[in-house]
């Protein structure tokens, strides 16, 4: 019975993250009206899917291997298996000030702006002490400048890139902007920004022992996404966020999936001549 009841939950859980994802074509081509009087399932707008990782130990053990009478001890120690242990701290950095007269991306360098502010973030992340284990940045040259400096202030941390984490845009915003874009742009950008979450995004892995700091230098749009589906707000909001330059964003990822928005945007620890402002 146990078991019967934590599959129908398992189920449903999957199938309401899959809903709320398809909410947003479903709406638009169908209404609002005939979404809700649909027979699909029902979308309980502001429930918190705990399988939103796909981490859920419920989720990772294979329920049909599990039989009869010894299945409730059986099914503990596969979930035990399967808790995380440790809390995952990421900070979203966006890149610092560039020249945006730059043709292509390589023309696109920090200003003399730029490099100062990278400089204050790189001096206020070192500042708050944490043991970051791992740099990751977008493989666009504001990025990378700005990790080349940001690194400086924070020796022997491991440094990669990812394409994953280069500017785009995610999803058509609402509501919607005056500098239309077709729809072939959100359909090449977003799925690979969705992949950034992913990849990125989601609770420790069992085999991590201690909580981890990484820190990941790339866009605002690509920021503002990740805060949104992080914390399972409607991701068509990131456009009604905005993030300063070389501001510092920190997101917390409990054991048991839980997220919260620690900061969003901070550039507080910039003297007010270094933000820049449009
Ligand atoms: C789950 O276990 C059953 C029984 O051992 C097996 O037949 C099935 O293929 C497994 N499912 C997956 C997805 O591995
Ligand atoms: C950050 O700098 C870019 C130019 O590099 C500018 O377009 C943008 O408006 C700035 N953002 C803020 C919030 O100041
Ligand atoms: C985190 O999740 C647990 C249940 O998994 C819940 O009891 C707890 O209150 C949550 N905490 C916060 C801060 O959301």
């Amino acid at each position: 019975m146990f078991l019967r009841r934590a599959l129908i939950a398992g189920g449903s859980a999957a199938a309401a993250a899959a809903a709320i994802l398809g909410a947003v074509a479903v709406g638009k081509t169908r209404g609002d009206s005939d979404f809700q009087s649909s027979s699909a399932p029902t979308i309980k707008t502001g429930q918190w899917d705990k399988n939103w990782d796909r981490r859920e130990p419920m989720s990772m053990v294979n329920l049909s291997k599990i039989n009869g009478e010894t299945g409730e001890e059986e099914l503990q120690l596969h979930l035990n298996k399967h808790k995380p242990k440790a809390t995952r701290h990421i900070f979203l950095i966006r890149h610092s000030q560039y020249k945006l007269d730059g043709k292509t991306d390589s023309e696109r360098v920090l200003t003399t702006l730029g490099r100062e502010q990278a400089e204050l973030t790189g001096r206020r992340l070192a500042g708050l002490g944490f043991k970051y284990n791992h740099i990751i940045h977008s493989t666009m040259t504001r990025a990378k400048e700005t990790m080349d400096i940001i690194c400086k202030h924070l020796p022997d941390v491991t440094i990669s890139s990812s394409d994953l984490l280069r500017e785009g845009a995610p999803i058509r915003p609402e509501p919607p902007v005056c500098h239309w874009k077709p729809d072939v742009v959100y359909y090449e950008d977003g799925p690979r920004i969705e992949a950034a979450f992913r990849h990125y995004i989601h609770r420790a892995d069992v085999k991590q022992e201690e909580d981890s700091y990484e820190i990941l230098i790339c866009h605002a749009n690509v920021i503002r996404y990740i805060v949104c589906r992080a914390l399972q707000f409607p991701p068509e909001a990131w456009l009604r966020i905005s993030l300063n330059n070389g501001s510092i964003t920190h997101l917390v990822i409990r054991p048991n999936g839980n997220v919260s928005l620690r900061m969003l945007g901070d550039s507080g620890f910039m003297p007010s001549e270094k933000i820049s402002r449009t």
